[in-house]
């Protein structure tokens, strides 16, 4: 089997209802918003090198029980990188292009960086795409279309860089952020975000030379910011001339360990500092706090060296050559000193780390339920150690037990896995795992449902595109595919609209159509404005809203007589 395609260029935007093979469960209502590249080669013959340079491109899949059909969209983040690219004038983002760090950070304080691929973010009541740089991108969830920029402008200190990854905590709803502000003194700043331009500081850490830091931990008392040996020397922004791309920048000087920060959330003060062997690595998987507070664990997923980032070329990827790209999932356990006499110090914390899966893994997730709680089961691809190919598989661990157990089926290869708890969850397993699967032979992606207990397959549907492997996803239960309707209560179709849908004229079963279109429909049926009362709903209706931006779909399906069919009207983006 060939990965390639995995890291092909998208070229199209689709949004299409797909029939779901198998059954979805009634509770699951809501969209997986995810991201990713979607492109890495322009108009004018040039490309990306890096996988993490791709353009920013969202899929939503909503889920829709009551037709077992999901609602697929995918749509390219219309920000400047992206235009610039078009125009042939990518100037390069992680791994990509030859640039000063001068001028990368230029662009950071004047116009930074918008390529946002890594994640979507619900901050307040708005969605966000998130990269590394302070630049955030809002987008509208029903539509996958951007609106705006968004750069904080208050009083908190903030930096140049940012961990792509927030976390959010649970007990107060608040997202937790780190930014790194690289200066003569470089300062690690963390702060809570409660709505957009809402901040409040929590604690700056100074360090000497800043850490490549893409997420960290966080406890109901603790941010726990792993300094990996990867740094970077502000004084590279004093050099002349032009330099390696963003990341070649960082040095890797294995000699300083991983440095530990354990920050108080409520003093802002280091707590304790750790310095574990040098590895290196993306992602904390979860952290929680046991002991009554005296012990904090956190699993993280590391690799041995930077190499990885090497292996994330694409030329590598595309050739299979995927060399240090496998994780291993470890897990830190820091128990801290009882607080003694403050005349002698405090005493040092003990810290040990043991590695809890032996084969290899990559985006490894937890249930959300159990942010900032101990959790006992851990997602991931699953890879072979040492890596032979991109994951054919994703996995379910369960640490109680050291038991692991794994699906592969329908699709060749995936993507992040996705854990959504049911509302009523009996178990911390008692959900769903939503995965995005890639088919070779035929050239689809298929979104699968898996069930979160036995991790076998419940439901699958095939989209109609190849998805472009991408970074990670969010579920949001308050996202819709109906945001709503207009009516749901039966009424009457008559003969010739009946025959109309019969013979596709604009109206079909589970199907949508633009605006123009069945608006023209609507019209042409004088009875369905009266019975509906649409006539001024729909002037309303097209006065604010470009036709473009809304989509106007209907379902007709006969009820159990088989003389009543029921007609309902939906208004997306509405
Ligand atoms: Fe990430």
């Amino acid at each position: 089997m060939d990965s390639e395609l995995g890291f092909h260029s998208l070229r199209t935007e689709t949004k299409e209802r797909v029939s779901v093979e198998g059954s979805l469960p009634d509770w699951l209502t809501g969209s997986l918003i995810r991201n990713g590249p979607g492109t890495f080669n322009f108009p004018d013959g040039n490309a990306v090198d890096h996988w993490f340079d791709g353009l920013a491109m969202l899929s939503r899949f909503s889920f829709i029980p009551e037709d077992q059909q999901i609602l697929f969209q995918n749509r390219f983040l219309q920000t400047d990188s992206f235009k610039s690219a078009r125009k042939g004038n990518f100037d390069g983002g992680f791994a990509t292009g030859q640039t000063t760090l001068r001028a990368r950070l230029k662009t950071f304080f004047s116009e930074p960086y918008d390529n946002t691929n890594i994640i979507a973010e619900r901050i307040g009541d708005s969605f966000y795409a998130l990269t590394e740089s302070p630049r955030s991108v809002e987008f509208d969830p029903r539509t996958l279309k951007m609106k705006d920029h968004f750069e904080y402008d208050g009083e908190v200190p903030t930096g140049q860089l940012h961990c792509a990854h927030y976390k959010r905590d649970p007990t107060t709803g608040s997202l937790i952020a780190v930014d790194t502000e690289f200066g003569r003194t470089s300062k690690y700043h963390i702060y809570a975000i409660d709505s957009p331009q809402d901040r409040s500081h929590i604690a700056s850490v100074e360090t000497e030379k800043p850490a490549y830091m893409h997420s960290f931990g966080l406890t109901p008392q603790y941010v726990i910011l792993t300094e990996f040996p990867l740094r970077l020397n502000p004084l590279r922004f004093l050099k002349p001339g032009t330099q390696e791309a963003f990341i070649q920048q960082f040095d890797w000087e294995p000699n300083r360990g991983t440095v530990i920060h354990l920050v108080d959330r409520t003093t802002g003060t280091i707590k304790a500092s750790p310095v574990l062997e040098p590895i290196f690595g993306f992602h904390h998987v979860n952290a929680y706090e046991s002991n009554n507070g005296q012990t904090v664990v956190f699993d993280i997923e590391t690799v041995p060296d930077n190499s990885s980032i090497e292996s994330l070329y694409l030329e590598n990827l595309r050739a299979g050559q995927l060399g240090s790209l496998a994780g291993k999932l470890r897990r830190v356990i820091i128990e801290l000193a009882p607080e003694t006499d403050s005349r002698y110090g405090p005493e040092a914390p003990k810290t040990t780390t043991e590695v809890i899966y032996d084969d290899g893994t990559a985006l490894p997730t937890v249930s959300p339920a159990q942010w900032n709680q101990k959790h006992r089961y851990i997602y991931a691809m699953s890879l072979d150690e040492p890596i032979t190919e991109w994951a054919t598989a994703v996995m379910k661990h369960d640490i109680e037990q050291d038991t692991t157990v794994e699906f592969a089926g329908v699709c060749d290869y995936f993507t992040e896995p996705i854990f959504v708890p049911s509302p009523e969850a009996e178990h911390q397993d008692s959900g769903v795992v939503i995965v995005v699967g890639l088919d070779v032979e035929t050239e689809h992606s298929h979104v699968l449902v898996l069930d979160g207990s036995s991790f076998t397959l419940r439901a699958h549907s095939r989209l109609p595109v190849a998805l472009p492997f991408d970074f990670h996803g969010r579920y949001f239960p308050n996202v819709r595919a109906q945001s709503a309707w207009v009516r749901s209560t039966a009424v009457p179709v008559s003969k010739y609209s009946y025959t109309a849908w019969r013979h596709g004229r604009g109206i079909s079963t589970g199907g949508s159509r633009r605006v123009p279109r069945l608006c023209s429909e609507i019209f042409r049926f004088p009875w369905w404005r009266d019975a509906l009362r649409l006539k001024p709903l729909a002037a309303r209706y097209f006065t604010l809203f470009a036709p473009s931006e809304v989509e106007v779909g209907c379902n007709i399906a006969r009820d159990s007589s088989h003389l009543k069919p029921e007609l309902k009207l939906w208004f997306n983006g509405w």
